[in-house]
């Protein structure tokens, strides 16, 4: 009997599939009450002689089961580990699904050129509020309460005395304030207007310069715009400077750059709006007028990308259209 138990044992371990039956199987034969303890149990009941012999065979016997349950064991566990990798694995070799990288706007990436250009030129670069006092959008750079400019650039009013800036000019009165010359900064910003249609938007950017110093003249403002132009649109791009007003310059010039237009014809395109600082706006600073003199200038970002890239209508830049925004 006890000499068929290993194969008979050996055969239902074999169609085990779980931990739990295996736990049934091993109180079955080594529990309390198992086959094989009571076979055990049953030792002292022989005679000397007998003891010696079937001690020893129900000993190993024993030690056998328990080795063919453990062996057990650890196969039901292992089996189980190698089906959790099986489902959890990867396969590095399937084509991945591609990022799609996003890229700076087209208005970032124009106003960052020309800044970069003006860096090159020396000048640095400051920010300053989108909200601003009517006295430094206006009043500072010799924009009277009753002026006819102030209609130029129909304006954002908030609180008493608080606007949207309707240019980066206030910076030229915030940077003279806080500094002495020699001055030689551009400040980048929004602006606002309240305006829309093809070529106006209620938000867009400008970029502003201003250079302070003893004895600096028109020549020297021609001289860093034409190099600007040449930078930025290319060195064969013809300029003219034509008279023109601005209440914080005197004399005030815009600009011009020739320009072929989409069938070939040449047109005269007007790019920035410029001048020598007005004596009034040194007032405003503190600043000797027979001391210190200044140039000065203005320019859009949108304007200037609708003519680089030939953009005919502004509001393309805020849109969101991917299919626009990729051309960049
Ligand atoms: N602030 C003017 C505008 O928004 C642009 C401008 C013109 C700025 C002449 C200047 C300047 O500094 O000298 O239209």
């Amino acid at each position: 009997m006890i000499n068929q138990l290993i194969p008979k044992i050996k055969k239902e371990i074999s169609i085990i599939k779980s931990e739990n039956e295996l736990m049934n199987l091993k109180s079955k034969y080594l529990g309390k009450k198992g086959e094989l303890t009571s076979y055990t149990n049953s030792i002292k009941d022989l005679s000397i002689e007998e003891k010696k012999i079937q001690g020893p065979i129900i000993n190993s016997i024993k030690k056998e089961v328990e080795s063919l349950i453990a062996t057990k064991l650890n196969s039901l566990k292992r089996s189980l580990i190698d089906k959790k990798l099986a489902e959890e694995k990867i396969d590095i070799t399937l084509p991945s699904k591609g990022t799609s990288y996003g890229s700076t706007h087209p208005i970032s990436q124009v106003s960052s050129e020309i800044v970069e250009i003006f860096t090159q030129f020396g000048f640095e670069t400051f920010e300053g509020p989108e909200i601003e006092s009517d006295y430094y959008n206006f009043e500072a750079l010799n924009i009277p309460k009753d002026h006819p400019a102030r209609d130029m650039q129909d304006t954002f009013y908030l609180n008493e005395g608080s606007l949207l800036r309707t240019h980066t000019s206030p910076m030229q009165v915030r940077i003279m304030e806080a500094n002495r010359p020699p001055i030689k900064i551009i400040s980048p910003g929004k602006v606002y207007r309240c305006d829309s249609d093809v070529t106006h938007t209620p938000m867009f950017h400008q970029i502003e310069g201003l250079l302070v110093d003893k004895s600096v003249t028109f020549a020297n403002l021609k001289g860093i715009l034409n190099e600007f132009i040449s930078r930025f649109f290319g060195s064969d791009i013809k300029t003219r400077f034509r008279p023109s007003y601005f209440p914080f310059t005197e004399p005030s010039a815009e600009l011009d750059i020739e320009w072929k237009d989409k069938s070939g014809k040449k047109t005269w395109m007007e790019v920035l709006g410029c001048g020598m600082v007005n004596p009034k706006v040194f007032a405003s600073v503190g600043y000797d007028a027979k001391e210190f003199n200044g140039l000065a200038f203005g320019m859009g970002v949108e304007r200037l990308s609708m003519i680089k890239f030939g953009i005919t209508d502004i509001r393309y830049f805020y849109q969101n259209d991917l299919k626009f925004l990729k051309q960049f």
